[in-house]
Formats: C-alpha cells, structure tokens, sequence
C-alpha cells in the first residue's frame, strides 16, 4: 500500500504585517485539521537588509522543492536596482494566472489576471528624456489564460473579456484568442473595454462573473474590486502555474499598521483556504470559508472595516468556530 506524501508548504512570511496575517493563516489550518510539512523560508525587506539579498538562489531551490507557497507580504527595498521578489517569484515558477475572487453577502465575482507578460515584460528601456515599456501579448500566453478563466467560467455564468483593444493593438490578439477559446470551450463570453469595466465595477459589480485581463489591467482593477468588496484586507488570490502555486493576500505589508496587531487576516486565511483547495482539500477549504464569513457576519472585524477587533481576535473567533463544526 502506498502512503500519500505529506505537502510541502514554504512558509513566506515576509514584511510588514505579512508575519501577522501568516501567523492567523496558519492557526486556521491548524483548527481546519489541515497537514502538511511546513518550510519556513526568509524573503523580503528584513532579509535584504540583513544579507543583501531579498530572495536568494537558495531561496528559489527550496521554496522548488515545495508544493506550493503561503506568503505574507513583502516591501520593496529602497533601492533601483532591486527586483520584486513577487514578480521573480510569479516568473520563475511560472505562474502565469493570477486568481482573485471577490465575494461577499451581496457579490461574487472572480478576477483572472494574466501574470507573467504584459506590461510586466520587463522589457524597458530607461533614459532621462524618454522612457519605454514593452507590452507583451503572446497567443501563447493568451490561450492559456483564457483556457484558465473558461475552466472556472464553465461552472459559472459567463466570461467577460477586459481590454482597451480601441487603442492597442496588443489587446486584439489578446481579445481574439480569449473569445476563441471561449467559443471552442462553449463558455457564454462577452467582452467590455477597461475604462468601462472599471466604471461598471463601481456603478454594478453584480454585472460580472468572471472576468479575464492583462496583466496590469487585472492589477488595478483587483484594487478597484476590493475597494467596492469593503477592503483590501479581505481579498485573497492565487497565482497558479502548470504544476506549482502561489498563494498569498492581495493587500501589501502596511508598514504603517505592522506590529500594532491590527491587520485584517481575512485575505490570508482566505488564501489559505484557496490553497487547501488547489492541494486538493476542497472541504477543507469550504469550511475555512464558512467559519469566514460567519465571522464577518457576527461582527469579528478589524478596524479596516470599522470594527474594533485586532487580528488575533479575528483569527480566535475563526479557529475557535472551525473546532466546534
Ligand atoms: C499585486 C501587487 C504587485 C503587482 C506588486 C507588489 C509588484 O500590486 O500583487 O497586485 O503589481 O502585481
Ligand atoms: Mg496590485
């Protein structure tokens, strides 16, 4: 009889409130009865201080080696030259979509954002008098995001392509190759420019399902989504590739509010549960978000949401109902 290996999860706490909202993360699988190995890795402004590195070659090889990874926050080190560890992270590993549902008592709808080209390319070219940055569209690298958003869209109602195809002329081929696959797929597709869909997201966010985007249209209008949703503190995504995931809140380190035990940890445990799901804990996963929203409900808030609550109060309530269903 084969015995099932234990998951590898690497563990990146990072800066900020990433430690906080990790630590309430991590105490909720544990009430969820969730088991894995967990691999603690430093990453971040902490460790660039200390080694003059924020994500090592080391790093790299064992968060590899891992299932997938739980991250916090990191800050961006004052310094030109330095690379996000994020965006090296979503690059190196190949985790070409970025998933972020919005849900709540009253919306629920899904942001897919294409993670790895765009204008991410990293192709730019930098001068005094005049700067350049080369937005990427590949038919490549557009299918598979729209074959990712169809997987999610074809159990729900419809995909909503987002582009500004009206000025660039990048976004044709992205726009043709999602409502290819759409069609060959069978998925009811429509397609909005952003300008549009980031007014409709304020006027009526009831109006979207799934929406699939490039890269930097999906970054703001996550923000945007979260804004509408109440706070950023309560968002979670996943950043998944062919093999390997990444799992963290979309909310930044907060220098502002770390250490003061204040952070909301909605996003992360949010992230954690959509991690069990991916590992293939989808009951597990349900439960987290049940106890979730349940706490929302009964008032468990942080002050982002005008609560009074800090975030171990939050992270107690939700351990504390996981043990008792
Ligand atoms: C996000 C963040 C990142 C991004 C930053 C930190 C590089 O804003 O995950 O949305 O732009 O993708
Ligand atoms: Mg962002």
């Amino acid at each position: 009889m084969s015995r099932r290996r234990a998951k590898k999860v690497a563990v990146l706490p990072g800066d900020g409130i990433g430690p906080e909202v990790v630590g309430s993360a991590l105490a909720v699988l544990d009430a969820a009865g969730a088991e894995f190995e967990k691999v603690p890795v430093d990453i971040g402004l902490g460790r660039w201080k200390r080694t003059g590195f924020a994500l090592a070659e080391e790093d790299l090889e064992i968060i590899k080696q891992c299932d997938c990874v739980l991250l916090g926050a990191v800050t961006t080190p004052p310094d030109p030259n330095y690379r996000s560890v994020l965006l090296r992270l979503r690059r190196e590993l190949d985790l070409y979509a970025n998933i972020r549902p919005f849900s709540s008592s009253k919306l629920d709808f899904i942001i897919v954002r294409e993670n790895t080209e765009g204008l991410y390319s990293g192709q730019e070219e930098v001068g005094l008098e005049e700067s350049r940055t080369v937005r990427v569209v590949t038919r490549r690298g557009s299918e598979r995001i729209a074959e990712k958003a169809c997987d999610i869209a074809a159990k729900r109602r419809k995909l909503t392509v987002i582009h500004k195809s009206n000025v660039l002329r990048s976004d044709r081929l992205f726009l043709k190759t999602c409502q290819d696959v759409a069609n060959k797929r069978g998925v009811l597709c429509e397609d909005m420019l952003v300008d549009a869909a980031a007014y409709n997201l304020v006027v009526n966010p009831q109006r979207f399902d799934v929406m699939v985007t490039t890269n930097l249209f999906g970054d703001i209008l996550s923000d945007e989504a979260a804004g509408v949703l109440g706070s950023l503190g309560l968002c979670a995504s996943a950043n998944v590739g062919e093999t390997f995931a990444l799992f963290e809140p979309i909310h930044g380190s907060a220098p502002d509010i770390a250490g003061k035990g204040i952070a909301n940890p909605v996003g992360a445990i949010r992230s954690a549960a959509m991690m069990m799901e991916w590992l293939g804990e989808a009951t597990l996963a349900r439960r987290i978000e049940t106890a979730v929203s349940w706490a929302l409900e009964t008032g468990k808030k942080t002050p982002d949401l005008g609560g009074s609550c800090g975030t171990k109060d939050v992270a107690e309530a939700i351990t504390g109902y996981l043990r008792k269903i």
